[in-house]
């Protein structure tokens, strides 16, 4: 039998003898690709920045930048990545190799000054260069040629997008000259054979059991067979992006005697709408229900760019941010605001349970040991008036103090209908029960919203930690409903 192996830059390498619970940035480093770095080992950084061929979007294959200081080795069985060493073409015998686009980019516009961080930067910016849909915006002049212009803050005139960096930090260089850099590479040629590889389908998931000491990592190939292993083994770790468990490990020192991998599954990959609600599988990333949705569910779409940073959402998923019981998870004030249920699967069938009804407390939920989360289901049809104000120290890739999802139905000028989610303000998520009683059935006026805002300053137990007091926590939840009824169109509150 084949043992577990990775391509790593157009190279096959067994990952044994590497234990189970080895990063894919420790395995690079031991075998001398140490161009991938550790910085935070947390996913804050974007040193350790890898390169994945994972099903596309818009082509059978995406190249998907993601940490590589969270994804466990064995979780890339049979899988398929680049290294900002894989990027550059090898030179003849004698002679220097011949730099990827990105990478020249970054070199003559000053991208780079100690470098530690820029080898993160180039994989995410080669990431953001291959993307199918990346096109340049282009005006033509008064003398017919095309010239490429235009473009705002976050996109430049190549189309590239900003976000795609949100989680690379730089410490010395400034990032005014990496934004140049990323704003200057053009469109990939006919011959780059990156390119070329999105046209073939990526590495299909394969069934793993690599044991190492006294610990196994396990992928199974359907759902049923995966529930049934978990039947024996309900004390597995469930892993999916392994975002928050990839931190478990690096910074808590945790382990593993047995962790189950999901987030190939096919049955946690569907996207469907149906007539009463949109099914989204726990396992898809949140960078592929982004693009998968394209702005459909409003709330989502505001939601999504503040979630953490690209790095992450490229592996990220509704399960797994809901299966960790946080309190700080950004998607949970989203989803209870939107009325979502979960669906819960173990070896005998499946439950549906709200999502308001499904956490018990810190980190505790009602999932069984051996059920899994299959989907999220939102209902149908939307409320049309949605805010999602994450308030954090940072604007991107950062954790919320506090997070607020509102959902509203005005009609006529009256609150119909008011839902509203809340992150970090107790020790789970929860809804602001209070405050939708003293919206709705109000006209949506300044008078009603300062009132409600007081009640909403009143909801959850926030507490005094290093992110926030908990008289701001509680301030913040009031100033978002001010901020909401500013922000919303004067046609809707009439
Ligand atoms: Fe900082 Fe991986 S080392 S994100
Ligand atoms: Fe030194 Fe970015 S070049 S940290």
């Amino acid at each position: 039998m084949v043992g577990a192996r990775i391509t790593v830059n157009g190279k096959e390498a067994p990952i044994s003898p590497a234990p189970p619970h080895t990063t894919v940035l420790d395995f690079l480093r031991e075998r001398g690709l140490t161009g991938t770095k550790e910085g935070c080992a947390e996913g804050e950084c974007g040193a350790c920045s890898v390169l994945v061929a994972r099903p596309g979007v818009n082509k059978p294959t995406d190249w998907v930048a993601v940490n590589a200081c969270l994804v466990p080795v064995a979780a890339l069985d049979g899988q398929e990545i680049v290294t900002a060493e894989g990027l550059a073409t090898a030179g003849e015998p004698g002679c220097p190799p011949t730099l990827h686009p990105v990478q020249e980019e970054m070199a003559v516009r000053g991208g780079s000054q100690c470098g530690y961080c820029t080898p993160g930067f180039v994989c995410s910016m080669a990431a953001e260069y291959y993307r199918p849909d990346r096109c340049a915006h282009t005006e033509e002049t008064d003398g017919g040629d095309t010239l490429q212009a235009g473009g705002d803050a976050e996109h430049g005139p190549n189309g590239f997008d900003l976000h795609a960096l949100s989680g690379n930090l730089c410490r010395c260089t400034g990032y005014r000259p990496i934004r140049d850099a990323a704003f200057a590479v053009g469109q990939p040629t006919d011959d780059d054979p990156l390119a070329q590889r999105r046209e073939q389908a990526p590495p299909a998931p394969v069934a793993t059991e690599y044991v190492q000491d006294d610990a196994v990592f396990v992928r199974r190939g359907t759902l049923a067979e995966t529930l049934r292993l978990l039947r024996e083994r309900p004390e597995a770790v469930v892993v999916a992006g392994s975002t928050d468990w990839g931190v478990e490990v690096n910074i808590r020192a945790r382990r593993a005697g047995c962790a189950v991998a999901v987030d190939r599954l096919p049955e946690l990959r569907e996207l469907r709408v149906q007539d009463e609600y949109i099914e989204i599988g726990a396992a898809l990333t949140l960078t592929e229900i982004e693009r998968r949705l394209d702005g459909t569910v409003p709330l989502l779409a505001e939601l999504f760019p503040q979630f953490a940073s690209r790095l992450i959402r490229n592996s990220a998923t509704f399960g797994g941010n809901l299966g960790t019981g946080s309190p700080i998870g950004d998607s949970p004030p989203a989803l209870l605001a939107l009325e979502a249920s979960v669906v819960l699967a173990d070896a005998d069938g499946e439950r549906v349970v709200p999502l308001a009804d499904y956490f018990t407390g810190y980190r505790q939920s009602v999932r069984r040991p051996g059920e899994l989360i299959r989907a999220v289901r939102i209902p149908l049809p939307l409320s049309p008036v949605v805010a999602f104000h994450k308030i954090a120290k940072r604007r991107f890739d950062d954790i919320s103090s506090v997070a607020v999802a509102f959902a509203l139905d005005i009609e006529d000028g009256v609150v119909r209908k008011a839902r509203i989610g809340l992150g970090g303000v107790a020790a789970t998520p929860i809804r602001a029960l209070a405050t939708e009683a003293a919206l709705e059935g109000k006209p949506w006026s300044a008078q009603t919203v300062e009132a409600a805002a007081r009640v909403l300053r009143g909801e959850g137990t926030p507490m005094d930690d290093h992110r926030a007091s908990s008289l701001y926590r509680s301030a913040m939840l009031g100033q978002s409903l001010l901020k909401l009824h500013a922000q919303t169109p004067e046609a809707v509150s009439s």
